[in-house]
């Protein structure tokens, strides 16, 4: 399998909030800190990691909906390979046509004065990919009824719907411009969990049938498993480790993927932490930090190397990379069921 994405030390600082009465701007802050990563063609890669860590800031910048700071990102689409951030901003737009965006919740990102078929055939017709309503109608019904809807709920407003619905027609919206590459958002985490099975088991479908590529963002480890080939970690804007979804689960690398899976299965991941004994806050990563960022919390942590050296993300076996100086020494614990 051949990579549909190639990320190269993407990095996005916002200016950090303003100090004293003139407003003096503080130290920038790092939302994204400088990460490469790959996601091959038809790939579902999840992104896990707790508030703020800066997975939605990683999602956007692909897509340039957050302009990065610094890096690259690259796309070898069946339409050629492009450096998504050299684009300019016409070249931009026609690339969102192959990578969409699907977002935790589907009511702010659909149109209260639209009916569902307007929505859906909207893409078609700004894009110019469909001339009219007329001409856009019968890949719109399509792609509807892929993804559970009915042809009478389309002449439907969107607060008809539940937000399970709402979030299929958010998934019907993105599959209707036949893209290759979808970043889905948290998409379930405003769900009843009886109704997250069934948008999960929607997208594995739909990525299987269109040999979709996915980047799934999540803080749940379970729901990120349960649809994802492998499983980045990300604390404070670093990648800090990636693996295969069972070898991660099976046996973490990171004792802050350790961390994450000793509480499962609490869905609250403020509790997950406190669960697993590394309460507090992550302390903000900015320019001045020295060391490894997880270091404070880290029960691992020894007084020289950890305060003093950050340790790079580095290939340990086949397929897996981690960041901590003693990853080789360490047994961690894995979750076993999955
Ligand atoms: N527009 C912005 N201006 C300034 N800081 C921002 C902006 N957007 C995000 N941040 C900061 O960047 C960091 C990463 O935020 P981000 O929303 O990407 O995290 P997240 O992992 O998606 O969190 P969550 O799980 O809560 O959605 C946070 O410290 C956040 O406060
Ligand atoms: S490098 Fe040190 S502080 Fe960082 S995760 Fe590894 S053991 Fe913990
Ligand atoms: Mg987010």
């Amino acid at each position: 399998m051949s990579n549909l994405i190639e990320v190269e030390n993407l990095t996005v600082e916002f200016s950090g909030p303003s100090k004293g009465l003139f407003g003096k701007k503080g130290t920038p802050i790092t939302a994204v800190d400088d990460v490469s990563l790959y996601i091959k063609k038809g790939e579902a890669l999840g992104l896990v990691g707790e508030s703020g860590s800066g997975k939605t800031t990683f999602g956007r910048a692909l897509l340039r909906l957050q302009e990065p700071t610094s890096g690259q990102v690259k796309m070898h689409g069946q339409s050629g390979s492009k450096v998504i951030t050299d684009l300019d901003a016409k070249s931009l737009r026609k690339a969102w046509q192959e990578m969409q965006m699907v977002f935790q919740d589907p009511q702010s990102s659909l149109n209260p004065r639209m009916t569902v078929m307007d929505s859906i055939a909207e893409s078609l017709i700004v894009n110019g990919l469909a001339k009219n309503m007329e001409a856009a109608k019968p890949r719109v019904l399509e792609v509807a009824q892929s993804c559970g809807l009915s042809v009478d709920q389309l002449s439907r407003y969107p607060h008809a719907f539940s937000g399970g619905q709402r979030q299929r027609i958010s998934i019907a919206r993105a599959l209707v411009m036949q893209p290759e590459f979808i970043i889905c958002d948290e998409p379930v985490s405003a769900l009843d969990v009886s109704i997250q099975a069934q948008i999960l088991n929607l997208l594995i479908d739909q990525q299987q049938e269109l040999d979709l590529t996915l980047l799934f963002i999540s803080h749940d480890l379970i729901v990120v498993a349960y649809i994802c080939d492998r499983i980045a970690v990300m604390y404070l804007g670093n990648i800090i480790e990636i693996a295969p979804t069972k070898d991660l689960f099976k046996l973490p690398l990171h004792p802050y993927t350790e961390a994450l899976m000793s509480a499962i299965p609490s869905d609250d991941p403020d509790q997950q932490l406190m669960q697993a004994g590394i309460s507090g806050e992550a302390i903000g990563n900015d320019a001045t930090r020295q060391g490894c960022l997880f270091a404070p919390r880290c029960q691992y942590a020894d007084k020289d190397k950890c305060q003093n050296v950050k340790p790079p993300l580095t290939e340990v076996n086949n397929n897996r990379l981690v960041a901590c100086h003693y990853a080789d020494k360490l047994t961690l614990n894995g979750f076993e069921t999955i």
